[in-house]
């Protein structure tokens, strides 16, 4: 990520629009449940107020050098943070009660990679499991602020169509000043 992002992410100022506005928002639709993986941390803003939510919270993050202090942060808690790309996660299906994606979306490169992404978010969520993402809307000023930097936008119109293909119901989308969403994998059929 670029030197905006150096400074922007780690700072208490996001930490607090993270912590205070977005993840109340999406949380107030959804149980977290015992077990959840969060994608792409990067400092933590996030982690750190999961964490306190649910029993075990794993993070998965492509930047060693980001998922290497995230560890250490964190070191003797109940956050487990593994190097790697969300697109190609190494845990095994149905491993998760909740899977949490929070302003990564956009770091993603290509559209392809983005729906891998959820496609392997949806794998790893339990029957009923509940995928909660966030990420700003496309913006003259943010596509500046990504100068050098990766920067492809999620179109909020194709989210419903996207996730729907992959499996997912029960899904909320919300755009107020950036765009929220909520997904549910489908909970196991009972025998009738
Ligand atoms: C803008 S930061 C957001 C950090 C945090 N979620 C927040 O809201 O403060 C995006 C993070 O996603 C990570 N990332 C990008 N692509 C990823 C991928 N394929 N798998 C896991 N992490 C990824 C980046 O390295 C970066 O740390």
């Amino acid at each position: 990520m670029n030197e905006n992002h150096a400074e922007l992410c780690p700072s208490p100022e996001w930490a607090a629009v993270i912590q205070n506005e977005v993840l109340p928002s999406l949380t107030q639709y959804a149980d977290l449940g015992e077990d959840m993986l969060e994608i792409g941390p990067g400092p933590g803003a996030a982690t750190e107020w999961l964490r306190q939510k649910v029993k075990r919270l794993n993070a998965v993050e492509v930047d060693a050098a980001a998922a290497g202090k995230l560890a250490d942060r964190f070191a003797g808690s109940n956050v487990e943070v593994v190097v790697g790309s969300a697109a190609e996660l190494s845990c095994p299906d149905e491993s998760f009660d909740s899977v949490g994606c929070f302003t990564m979306l956009h770091h993603v490169p290509t559209l392809a990679l983005q729906n891998k992404i959820l496609a392997e978010a949806f794998r790893v969520l339990r029957p009923g499991g509940v995928l909660l993402c966030s990420d700003s809307l496309a913006s003259n000023d943010l596509h500046h602020f990504h100068e050098g930097d990766t920067y492809n936008p999620v179109e909020p119109a194709s989210v419903l169509a996207r996730l729907q293909t992959l499996g997912f119901e029960n899904i909320t989308v919300v755009v107020d000043g950036i765009l929220k969403f909520i997904a549910h994998r489908p909970a196991r059929q009972q025998p009738a």
